[in-house]
């Protein structure tokens, strides 16, 4: 089955052609970081209008790539949720415009499914069930994926996601938007030790997550340090911000590991790019004897691949939608759309 998958929930306009929800046949990201860096973030009447722009081009690069036309599709998968709501609507609107036009089935997709999915795509063998750790700009969830379309939400964060308190601490160091990959780079020349931070936990919630304190403390330190004119290691900052962060994830992965039973980790988003993260999962991992699974580093961040990974589970599962279609700015990754009757 070969689907059309197009994501615009965010900051990148994608589209890309994929088979039986594993074979990528092309992949095209258009993404509007340079625009958003002058603002310090993502401002969501620019994003929206630049996917209007992308959209039709981006589309058309990744059916030229695949070496398809329309005719050859078997149906329009389209991230409806969450997101910017002007973002999402764009690419629910023009997915709905081209299933209208051909025929073809239109497939509803969650982003955070979609970026759980990117790893069927690194790993064509992978099946649930697994727990997985989704750490990207937006959320960090701890999410049991019982099958394809059947998850539940075990933890969550509390205030920041990960990859916003990275970003909101490599700001106040002073590091481009979006800083988490900044400070990524930079901490691997300093010393974790050199800064003590907190590590918040959230009280009778093992699983949960809070990421808003430490990223305080690293911008008081900052402030502080300037009042008083000294001079403070950007590289040893970094490194210390990053293992408090990751001590945080690894901590509750591996209890809810233990108590789930489950052999199988999956980390998927953004931050599953960080160099930290992949090193010291893979330890625990083989520690444990567990099995680790991680995207590729181009499947990290925001991309329609995944969007078509998990539209081909989608359909399998029948959830497919009409005409009356909306975007969603806010959904639970465990939602059943098709049980809801929405
Ligand atoms: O999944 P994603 O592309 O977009 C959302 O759905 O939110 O995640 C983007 C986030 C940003 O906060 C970015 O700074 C973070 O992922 N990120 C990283 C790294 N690469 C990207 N954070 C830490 N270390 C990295 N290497
Ligand atoms: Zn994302």
């Amino acid at each position: 089955m070969r689907l059309l998958a197009i994501e615009s929930s965010c900051d990148e306009t994608a589209a890309a052609v994929v088979e039986d929800g594993r074979i990528v046949l092309s992949s095209v990201i258009a993404s509007q970081i340079e625009e958003h860096k002058k603002y310090g973030g993502v401002v969501p009447e620019i994003a929206s209008r630049r996917h209007s722009e992308a959209i039709v081009q981006v589309t058309r690069q990744a059916l030229e790539q695949a070496g398809c036309v329309l005719q050859d599709l078997d149906g329009i998968a389209v991230t409806y949720a969450p997101g910017l709501i002007g973002a999402l609507l764009v690419g629910v609107n023009f997915a709905k415009g081209l299933a209208l036009s051909t025929g073809l089935p239109l497939i509803p997709v969650h982003h955070l499914r979609a970026h759980i999915a990117s790893n069927y795509i690194t790993t064509p063998d992978l099946k649930p069930p697994f727990l997985c750790l989704v750490v990207s700009g937006g959320h960090t969830h701890l999410i049991q994926v019982e099958d394809y379309t059947k998850l539940s939400i075990l933890g969550h964060t509390r205030d920041d996601a990960a990859g916003e308190a990275f970003d909101k601490a490599a700001r106040a160091m002073g590091m481009p938007y979006p800083g988490g990959v900044h400070l990524d780079k930079i901490a691997e020349k300093g010393d974790p030790s050199q800064f003590v931070l907190p590590h918040p936990k959230v009280d009778g919630c093992p699983y949960d997550f809070s990421f808003s304190g430490l990223k305080t403390a690293v911008i008081n330190l900052i402030h502080n340090a300037s009042q008083k004119g000294d001079a403070l290691s950007v590289a040893d900052l970094s490194a210390s911000f990053r293992q408090a962060v990751i001590d945080c994830l690894t901590e509750r992965v591996i209890r809810a590991m233990e108590d789930t039973g489950h052999k199988k980790l999956v980390v998927a988003g953004g931050v599953s790019a960080n160099s930290l993260l992949r090193r010291r999962f893979a330890q625990e991992c083989e520690q444990h004897g567990w099995s680790l699974y991680v995207p590729e580093l181009n499947l990290c961040g925001d991309n329609a691949a995944m969007v078509g990974a998990q539209g081909y589970y989608e359909y399998q599962a029948g959830h497919t939608a009409g005409m009356d279609l909306n975007a969603c700015a806010a959904m639970s990754v465990s939602f059943d759309r098709a049980a809801s009757g929405n």
